[in-house]
Parts: structure tokens; sequence; C-alpha cells
């Protein structure tokens, strides 16, 4: 493969130089194009080939491209410097097409749009492939299931209604009968989530996972972050499902550690919006108001009749590390967290890092690998970090 892209590499330089050099319509650039497009169809994979720049690294599929030559490295300073960090070629490219692309990056004004088999941008801007249709629609259904939340206008939780819901909780986490149940949908005076709508999300997480081996594939690129609550309760939902299922969980078992993903931050509806959303640094007295979120979250679902235990368990639970410490903390006789809150932790983790906290760059899936084997034991469950490294292995995400 490595000889391919040096190939399609060094013709799409050699075609820059020639535009540059004379024009774009200098015989030589069309017809290097055209080479360049000729070595790229060995690439495809599902008839896309995906060049991704991070720093001075390239990856190619998604996967790390080590080999550096002149061109590798003037194309990675080249469509840096135009601020592109992804270009998608998709089969049905052509010679022309390709001059054009070229072309637009030799001006040194203005931005480089795609055309209909090129897609080119920063991050956010992806093409619009099935996996995006469907990762939109799913955001869309999130973000309706929380704007109806928000307009019950309960941003701040009574801070009195804590003790007594944590008391409830606890019930919860030992002995989840109907009565109880019905006894906390009876105090509830929280607005309803739509539960539907959300096994709705989960079940067509779980149905795409299935077809889906890539699951980065099925995880949302960074977004504005007026969007990130929902981009990352999607991501966590299914990086959750993907851990479950590698377990052999499967039917309601997986559905609720689906929601329970899906749902772990929920606490954060009941946060002023400016303070989750803000990206530079809060006060001490902030950060105390935010990290408040797991106890109002799993107040919150254990009010909703028709949400999973597991999913108060998780929202409750998602921040206590392995060893002992994180936040809320525990009482000393307490018990490791659950293993759904431990699957939701990592989950949590890889998509906050991945995803840059809705601000910074895409960490690449390597990178946080290493990160959370360097943590398990301590921040995680090692046996779940391994469960989850084999898994991104056996897809081929992480080598
Ligand atoms: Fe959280
Ligand atoms: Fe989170």
């Amino acid at each position: 493969m490595s000889n391919k892209v040096i190939e399609v590499i060094s013709n799409f330089m050699t075609a820059y130089s020639n535009c540059s050099l004379y024009s774009k319509d200098h015989p030589s650039v069309l017809q290097i194009s055209a080479r360049a497009v000729n070595a790229m169809e060995q690439l495809f994979e599902d008839d896309t080939l995906r060049l991704t720049i991070l720093g001075d690294n390239m990856y190619v599929n998604d996967r790390p491209f080590t080999e550096k030559s002149i061109h590798t490295v003037s194309f990675i300073r080249h469509l840096r410097r135009k601020g592109i960090e992804k270009i998608f070629f998709r089969a049905g490219i052509t010679g022309e097409e390709l001059k054009a692309f070229v072309a637009a990056l030799t001006l040194a004004e203005g931005t480089v749009t795609g055309s209909p088999h090129i897609s080119a941008g920063i991050v956010e801007v992806l093409m619009k492939s099935e996996d995006d249709e469907f990762i939109a629609k799913n955001i869309e259904q999130i973000k309706a299931l929380y704007d109806n939340l928000a307009e019950a206008g309960e941003h701040l939780l009574p801070e009195d209604a804590i003790e007594d819901a944590l008391s409830a909780l606890k019930e919860t986490e030992q002995a989840e009968d109907a009565k109880d149940r019905e006894h906390r949908e009876a105090s509830s005076h929280f607005k309803k989530l739509d539960m539907v709508g959300i096994e709705d999300v989960v079940s067509g997480m779980i149905s795409a996972l299935r077809k889906e081996i890539n699951i980065l594939k099925l995880l949302s690129p960074s977004r504005p972050a007026t969007e990130y609550a929902f981009v990352h309760a999607a991501n966590v939902s299914a990086l959750s499902l993907f851990q479950a299922a590698a377990l052999g969980l499967e039917g309601e078992q997986l559905q609720d550690v689906g929601i329970a993903g899906l749902l772990h931050d929920i606490g954060k509806a009941f946060i002023a919006g400016d303070l989750v959303e803000r990206e530079s640094a809060l006060s001490k007295e902030e950060w105390n108001t935010l990290k408040k979120h797991p106890v109002y979250g799993a107040i919150y679902l254990s009010t909703l009749p028709d949400a999973p235990s597991l999913a108060v368990i998780a929202a409750h639970q998602h921040h206590m590390k392995f060893d002992g410490t994180g936040y809320p903390g525990r009482k000393k006789n307490e018990t490791k967290p659950h293993p759904v809150s431990r699957i939701v932790a990592i989950a949590d983790f890889f998509d906050t890092m991945r995803i840059g906290g809705g601000a910074g760059r895409e960490m690449d899936a390597h990178v946080i690998a290493g990160l959370l084997k360097d943590s398990a034991g301590k921040d995680f469950d090692p046996q779940l970090v391994d469960n989850f490294l084999i898994a991104l292995k056996k897809s081929e995400i992480i080598r």
C-alpha cells in the first residue's frame, strides 16, 4: 500500500509544482493529476481514500502513514497551510477534478472547496456519507430530547431535594423493584424524558454497530461547543455499546448499557448552560457546581419509571475511578463502581480525548489507547481496558 500512497502524493505534488510554475492549463498538470487518480484506485476502502493530517503526521484510511518522503512532507505542509486536515477522494474521481483541486490549492487566497468526488476541510467538515447522515440524525434526536428537558425551566435542582433523592438512589442501586419505581414516579416533579426516543436512538446505534466494524465511523467529529453535549452523549453511547458487545452482552442488557452511555451526563442539563459549554478555565466554585452533575443526573433518572437502573448507576458513578478516587466521593466500605459505570468511564474518557473537549484537535486512537493503558488499574478497570483495546485491535482501529 505504501508505494501506492507515495505514488499518489508524488504525482499530486508534481502536478501542484507544475501548476504553480506554469499554469493550471499546462498539459502536464492534467496528465500528472490523471496519474495520481490512477494510483488512487487501489487505495480505496469503501470507495473512499481518506487522508488525515494531524500535526506533522498523516493517516491514510485512518492508519498512520510513517514513510516520510520529500513529497509527503511538503504535501502535509501545504495542506496545513491551507487549513486542510482531511481530504476524502471517492471512487469516480477524474483527472480533471483532481486538477481543479490542485489548482485551487496553489492559489494564495481563498479556501479550497471540494467537488463531487473530493471533500476537503478541517475535521468539522466531513463529506456527507451515510454514516454522517446517521450521526446527524442521532444528534438531532438527542438534541430534541434534551430540549424537551430544558423546557422544564428547572436548571438547578433545589439543594434540599438532593439528600432525599440520594437515599432513594441508594435503594435503586440495591434493589430495583416496580414498587420503588412507582413511588418515585409519583414523587417526581421533573419533566419526563422521552424514553421511547432514547431507546430508538440506542436501537439504531446497535444495528449500525453490527454492520460497521470501525466504531470510529459511528462517532461524530468535533462540532461547535453548543452541540458538544449531544455529540458526546451519542459517542459515549456508541463506545459503551462497542465494549459491551465485545464482552458478549446482548438484548436488553446491551440496550441498557447503550442507554446508560447516552444519559451519563444528563445531570449537566440541570446546570446553567454557559458553565457546561465554557471552554475557558472554571473557577473553583464553578468547577464544584459542575462536579454535581453525576448526582443531579442520577437523581433525575431515578425519578423516571422507564429509565433502566443501569442508567441511574452510570450517571451517578461515571466519574468515580477504579482506585476509589474521583467524584462524587464514596464511603469507605463502598465497593468499586458498578461494571457499567466502569465501561461508561472508559467510553467517556475516549470520547473526551478524541474530540478534544469540543474545541481542540482530535486525538488519534493510538494515543488514547496508550493513555488508557497507562491509567489502567488507577482510573480504569484493567480488565475492561483490555477488553476495549482488544476490540479496537480486532476491528483494526489500532494495531
Ligand atoms: Fe460526566
Ligand atoms: Fe461525559
